[in-house]
């Protein structure tokens, strides 16, 4: 669609960035916190772990700063289970809570809108050994912490997210980490894991509704869209299969409480289906979100399965992800969008479609919480870093979301990856997102000083004119 005339901004759009707690804190094991299933996991050798991150869990008061001077409207940023709870349940850790609180309150005297998502991959690990999301028991204590921060900072925040990329936990499951012994679990124990989650995932939605007045709360699931390889009419069933199993079937419990009838057939099908309690689907049914969150990066294209052991192959650049499915996908390639140094396609484009899709799909207001360029930035010897690939990745992105809003889509904001460097899941410091640059190697620490890349002088322009000063 060709418009006539642009319409801006909102004028109160959250333009933002996000980190997660385990990629940005470190402080590990400091004031109470137990390890999460993060902390256990085995992660690539030559990688920098996650014990000390980003330090950002003792430099919270600088980062912050830097997020002001940047103009960030909004900051999304993950509690760390593990600091509140450390027994997964039971006894708080006030000194967890008071990390939060602090955190939060500098935020708000900065004029930065906190939006806190409850659960980003990092399951406290004593959880994890009395079976995690295989256990029922662990909803009941994902509804007990949220509780807790419902309690503690409901007077404060205005938009919580439940649990961010649930669909990659279930589907990529190793991407987080690889367990000790390297067994990943089933198909079948991850699709009731997934199934656990839903439930408590509803009965969170409710709750924060009876105990957090005027917040607002919704599921941050990554989402897509699915090019066909060609106009085979069986590419076409192909993509949509591959699209309602990665994405919408994970949304549309979310959002309607109940499952996708394609997805659930396929459940079915290979006897993956989960058992469901009788109480389950009016829990589903009772939970409601407000808005809906999207972590965008990249589009697919699909072909039909050839039923054949050809059908899977790695993820370019990314052993852990296995793309393919014998009976429903193949990967294909697409020769019209670019890819980044990691092999991640880039699609701009893509943003608007998925935007589109998600807006017809729920009728709801949605949150960008993730987007951005992986991208081995390099300090130069004069001090910059000259990440120009990241102005240009967001500059595009940027100017779609304009035409989705354009499109009808009601868009809250823009929350980028990342705020500032953080360890990512398993390519460790080589691969940075941030717009301020974290001063360390993989193992080398170094002095972890802040420095401003090119692209935050960008994006403060950027937000300053409410989005128009993209060049
Ligand atoms: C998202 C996750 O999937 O992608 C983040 O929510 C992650 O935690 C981000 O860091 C980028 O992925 P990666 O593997 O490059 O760190």
């Amino acid at each position: 669609m060709i418009f006539q005339t642009l319409e801006g901004f909102p004028k109160d759009f959250l333009w933002g960035a996000s980190t997660s707690a385990y990629q940005v804190e470190g402080a590990w094991n400091e004031d109470g916190k137990s390890p999460s299933v993060v902390d256990m996991l085995i992660h690539p050798e030559e990688a920098a772990d996650f014990t000390v991150a980003s330090d950002h869990y003792h430099r919270f008061r600088e980062d912050i700063a830097l997020f002001a001077e940047l103009g960030l409207k909004a900051y999304r940023f993950s509690v760390a289970w593990t600091r509140i709870l450390p027994d997964g349940t039971g006894e708080i850790n006030q000194a967890g809570l008071a990390f939060y609180q602090q955190l939060i309150d500098e935020l708000l005297h900065h004029g930065i809108e906190p939006i806190v998502t409850l659960y980003h991959f990092d399951l406290p690990y004593i959880l994890e050994q009395q079976g995690g999301w295989s256990n029922r028991a662990t909803i009941d204590a994902f509804v007990e912490y949220a509780a807790v921060l419902f309690t503690a900072f409901g007077s404060k925040i205005k938009y919580w997210l439940t649990i961010n990329e649930q669909n990659t936990m279930i589907l990529h499951p190793g991407a987080i980490g690889m367990p000790k012994g390297g067994e990943l679990p089933s198909k079948q124990v991850l699709y009731q894991q997934n199934h656990h989650m839903m439930v408590a995932q509803a009965r969170v939605m409710a709750l924060c509704h009876q105990l957090c007045a005027g917040g607002k709360i919704g599921p941050a699931i990554n989402t897509t869209s699915m090019y066909q390889e060609t106009c085979h009419p069986l590419d076409a069933i192909a993509a949509h299969n591959w699209e309602t199993l990665r994405c919408w079937s994970f949304l549309d419990v979310a959002v309607h409480g109940r499952y996708n009838a394609l997805a659930w057939r396929y459940l079915e099908d290979r006897g993956l289906a989960p058992v469901m309690a009788p109480e389950d689907a009016a829990l589903l049914l009772e939970g409601k979100p407000d808005y809906v969150a999207i972590n965008y990066y990249s589009t697919a294209t699909i072909a039909a399965s050839r039923g054949d052991g050809s059908d899977l192959s790695a993820r370019a650049g990314d052993q852990q992800i296995m793309l393919g499915e014998p009976g429903v996908y193949r990967a294909a390639e697409n020769p019209f969008v670019d890819k980044t140094q990691y092999g991640w396609v880039i699609d701009p484009v893509g943003l608007r479609l998925t935007l589109r899709k998600t807006c017809e799909r729920y009728h709801l207001p949605i949150l960008i919480t993730e987007n951005g360029i992986g991208a081995a930035d390099t300090l130069l010897p004069d001090g910059t870093i000259n990440d120009g690939y990241r102005i240009e990745f967001m500059r595009q992105h940027v100017e779609q979301m304009q035409l989705a809003i354009n499109d009808g889509v009601e868009l809250l904001g823009y929350c980028p990856w990342a705020a500032i460097d953080v360890v990512s899941t398993h390519q460790g410091y080589a691969k940075r997102y941030g717009f301020i640059y974290v001063n360390r190697g993989e193992k080398d620490l170094m002095d972890l000083r802040r420095i401003k890349k090119n692209s935050f002088a960008w994006y403060k322009r950027l937000i300053a004119s409410n989005g128009e000063l993209r060049g």
